[in-house]
């Protein structure tokens, strides 16, 4: 009698843990994981508040650039303190093609981000001799708000702003 209370015993035992990595394996297969959001903007490109992802990100810009960066108090003084940031995308295209270029960015977006990050790496002719009188922005804006300032950027320099080229910064900025 003792015996069989013991086996029954066991048998519970390996039942129950049979049921569980059951569950577990249940749990694995068909419930959906769940992927936590790692920032704010990226709840924004998924068209939160019936606004597409690309105008979240370009009014966001749009707000740091005049507010929290200060950029258009030295940029839109019709060129006397900054450049005009109008046609970036051409003109980050001919800085970087002029052979006085001292800076390493290899695209026009990639040296905004560098102008943003590390001014004096190349200071525009016109505006300064070695050290650029514009402020870095490395350590004051997040990667969040580049991204959006970026984005902005390209919407006022006309050039097309879509999310899988904004993307590609989190490089840029690193
Ligand atoms: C205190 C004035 C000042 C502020 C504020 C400022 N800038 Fe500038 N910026 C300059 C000056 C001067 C230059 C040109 C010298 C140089 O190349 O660093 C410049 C250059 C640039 C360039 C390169 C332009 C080109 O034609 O090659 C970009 C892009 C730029 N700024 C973006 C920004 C953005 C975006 C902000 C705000 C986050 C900002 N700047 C804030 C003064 C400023």
């Amino acid at each position: 009698m003792k015996g069989f209370a013991l086996k029954s015993y066991s048998k519970i035992i390996v039942f129950s843990l049979a049921s569980i990595l059951a569950f577990m394996l249940f749990v694995e297969i068909f419930v959906p994981k769940i992927v936590p959001r790692s920032s704010p903007l990226d709840a924004l490109e998924t068209g939160a508040g019936g606004e597409t992802g690309i105008a979240a990100l370009v009014r966001i810009g749009e707000a740091i650039y005049n507010g929290k960066g200060g950029c258009s108090l030295c940029h839109d003084q019709g060129g006397e303190r900054a450049p005009s940031l109008e046609y970036l995308e051409a003109t980050a295209s001919e800085r970087i093609a002029d052979e006085s270029y001292s800076g390493s960015a290899e695209g026009p977006w990639q040296y905004v981000v560098e102008s943003l990050l590390e001014p004096s790496a190349f200071v525009v002719p016109g505006y300064g001799t070695e050290e650029s009188t514009m402020p870095g922005y490395s350590g004051k804006l997040s990667e969040d708000e580049l991204r959006a300032l970026v984005a902005y950027l390209k919407f006022r320099s006309k050039a097309s702003v879509d999310l899988l080229q904004v993307e590609p910064l989190q490089e840029e900025v690193e």
